[in-house]
């Protein structure tokens, strides 16, 4: 059984299935490994316009795999360059929507806020409980979760590793929207039909620009905005976008 299942289940879709419900789809160095090809495979292929990312209805992930990890040492998880594995997927210039059913824990967590957009079932539970065994995130827990709900929040979760509530994440921002458990799946794969309908390079463009700007001075990334905007004013989508606006009928996007 593989443990890490790409499919094309729609039009433009990939959908990338962590399956390893033994262990509540823990990250070992197989998912890992899994993961960073199906990414780096994806990015290249102009087929695919936008990517789910799952788990089961039991676990999205429970994280790094504790067994893997219980008794090594500071030198040999450097080795591991683990930090490798998760860049194909944090460099993703798709839009990637992980579509989250029970647990999202630690690296599970982590590997969620990759995403672009997260939609969570109702009985999903989000958390870094990585303090509970000795440790802490290492995988941008720190980092994306207190970009995405600020300080207080993220210390809360960070320092009590105390799991919250899909309703919760939402309040506070961690998830894009909420839908019944049983619908959390078709949702997301409907949302990542309608964005592989939309024009790939603007597409690009954006999410590029989002997640570096979020990291630069406001001029700067306003600048940088720009630029992206005046750019695709080169691409053949942006004539038919308008075009087609103009012509009252539907655009066909060539991604070029
Ligand atoms: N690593 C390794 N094995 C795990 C695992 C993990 N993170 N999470 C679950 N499993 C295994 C369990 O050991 C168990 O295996 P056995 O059947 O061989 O005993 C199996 O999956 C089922 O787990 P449970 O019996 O515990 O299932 P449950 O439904 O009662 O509880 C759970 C589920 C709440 C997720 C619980 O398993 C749990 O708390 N898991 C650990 C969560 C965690 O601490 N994650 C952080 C890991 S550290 C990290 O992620 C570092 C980082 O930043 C990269």
């Amino acid at each position: 059984m593989e443990v890490v299942v790409v499919e094309r289940p729609r039009e433009g879709v990939a959908l990338v299935r962590i399956n390893r419900p033994e262990a509540r789809n823990a990250l070992n160095g197989e998912v890992r490994q899994g993961l960073a090809g199906a990414f780096t495979d994806l990015a290249r292929d102009p087929e695919v316009r936008a990517i789910v990312l799952t788990g089961n209805e039991e676990a999205f992930a429970a994280g790094a795999d504790i067994k893997a990890m219980a008794e090594a040492g500071a030198v040999e998880m450097m080795l591991r360059e683990a930090h490798r594995l998760w860049a194909p997927i944090a460099a993703c210039p798709k839009p990637v929507i992980a579509a989250v059913n029970g647990y999202a824990l630690g690296g599970g967590c982590e590997l969620a806020m990759h995403a672009d957009i997260i939609i969570a079932g109702e009985g999903a539970q989000f958390g870094q409980p990585e303090i509970r065994v000795g440790i802490m995130p290492g995988a941008g827990g720190t980092q994306r979760l207190t970009r995405a709900v600020g300080k207080f929040k993220a210390m809360m979760m960070l320092l009590t590793g105390k799991p919250i509530s899909a309703r919760e994440a939402d309040a506070m921002g961690l998830v894009s929207s909420v839908v019944p458990d049983g619908e959390v799946l078709e949702t997301a794969l409907t949302l990542a039909e309608t964005i592989a309908g939309m024009p790939p390079l603007a597409a690009r463009q954006i999410k590029e620009v989002v997640l570096a700007g979020a990291d630069a001075p406001l001029e700067a990334a306003l600048m940088l905005e720009r630029k992206a905007f005046q750019l695709l004013f080169d691409s053949e989508d942006q004539k038919e976008g308008m075009r087609a606006f103009i012509e009252k009928r539907r655009p066909a996007y060539q991604g070029r």
